[in-house]
């Protein structure tokens, strides 16, 4: 007998409006651009969300190159925050995403409290967004970004600023470089997060030894494919069991069955990102490599097994 498939999922339950996906699988910031640049390749309104590239204020440059280094099994990046500005994203990216389908989360990054909570207003009741990230997490920044992600209250602090500067669903995004990185979970959940991405890229660096210099030209950068692949599974695995709200995995995610794992480690969602670089396709093929398993193991839907390994 044919099954039917439900692959919905709510990641923002406890919000007026929800952010309802009909599939759980996204593509991650920085690593799908605006979702534009990849509609010629497939068909993306096939996806669970997309999330677009961290967004500022102000357009920014982002960091000095080299930015990008291979490593093996992954890769390292400094790109920064290279991106258009709040404004042109809502003059031109905004009406491009609310025709589409799949739904657009939009990752937003402060300097400072003040600044995500102005940045928030300005992408507050636009067609074409339908939830926010918080990035509180990026390792190659000067100002912010970690500082508010390996510290509970101000996580919480930034949480409740664009909380209540916003009717959208927020989902906010932590850091790996923490200690603890389940205090820092359920001070996000206490302060409102309607979801919890984990994990963004793990520090990290690279030297060349003719020149005796740091490879990239911030120095530092942020570790990301499937070399991140088991810290990431673990720390959603530990968020998993800090939280009662919805976590969306991300870490090295490259096949269907990496996919899974997060799924059954406690993962809602899961983002796809450094596996769009070595295929566009990544995303649609663990989506369809999701469905085969479930046809497979008589899996009608998904939530089934989302956090089955903890039981
Ligand atoms: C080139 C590049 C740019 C990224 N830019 C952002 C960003 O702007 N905001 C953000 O929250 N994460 C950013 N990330 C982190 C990814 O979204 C993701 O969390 C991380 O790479 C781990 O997933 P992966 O191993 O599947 O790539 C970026 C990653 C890469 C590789």
């Amino acid at each position: 007998m044919e099954l039917f498939l439900d692959l919905s999922v709510q990641l923002a339950p406890k919000h007026k409006q929800g952010l309802l996906l009909a599939n759980p699988v996204m593509t991650s910031s920085g690593t799908f651009g605006y979702g534009t640049e990849y509609s010629h390749l497939f068909d993306i309104q096939k996806l669970g969300a997309i999330v677009c590239k961290g967004t500022t204020l102000n357009p920014k440059d982002g960091n000095s190159q080299p930015r990008i280094a291979e490593t093996p099994c992954g890769m390292l990046n400094s790109v920064g925050f290279q991106n258009i500005g709040v404004k042109t994203l809502v003059k031109e990216k905004a009406p491009i995403w609310a025709k589409w389908r799949v739904p657009v989360v939009v990752n937003i990054n402060g300097d400072t409290i003040d600044e995500y909570a102005q940045l928030t207003g300005e992408l507050d009741g636009i067609a074409g967004i339908s939830a926010l990230e918080v990035n509180i997490s990026c390792p190659n920044v000067e100002h912010g970004g970690i500082a508010f992600g390996t510290d509970p209250k101000q996580a919480a602090g930034v949480t409740a600023a664009v909380k209540s500067a916003t009717s959208l669903p927020v989902l906010v995004k932590l850091t790996p470089n923490t200690g603890d990185i389940a205090s820092i979970a359920v001070a996000v959940a206490e302060a409102g997060a309607d979801a919890i991405t984990v994990i963004n890229t793990i520090k990290g660096m690279a030297i060349n030894i003719a020149s005796r210099r740091p490879l990239l030209g911030n120095i530092i950068g942020g570790l990301s494919g499937p070399a991140v692949k088991p810290v990431a599974l673990c720390m959603v695995y530990e968020v998993a069991g800090a939280v009662d709200i919805p976590v969306i995995g991300c870490g090295g995610i490259t096949t269907a069955s990496d996919a899974i794992e997060f799924i059954m480690a406690g993962a809602s969602a899961v983002q796809v990102g450094t596996a769009n670089f070595i295929n566009p396709h990544s995303a649609l093929d663990i989506l369809e490599g999701i469905e085969e398993f479930m046809k497979k193991e008589r899996i009608n839907n998904l939530t089934e097994i989302i956090g089955v390994a903890r039981q």
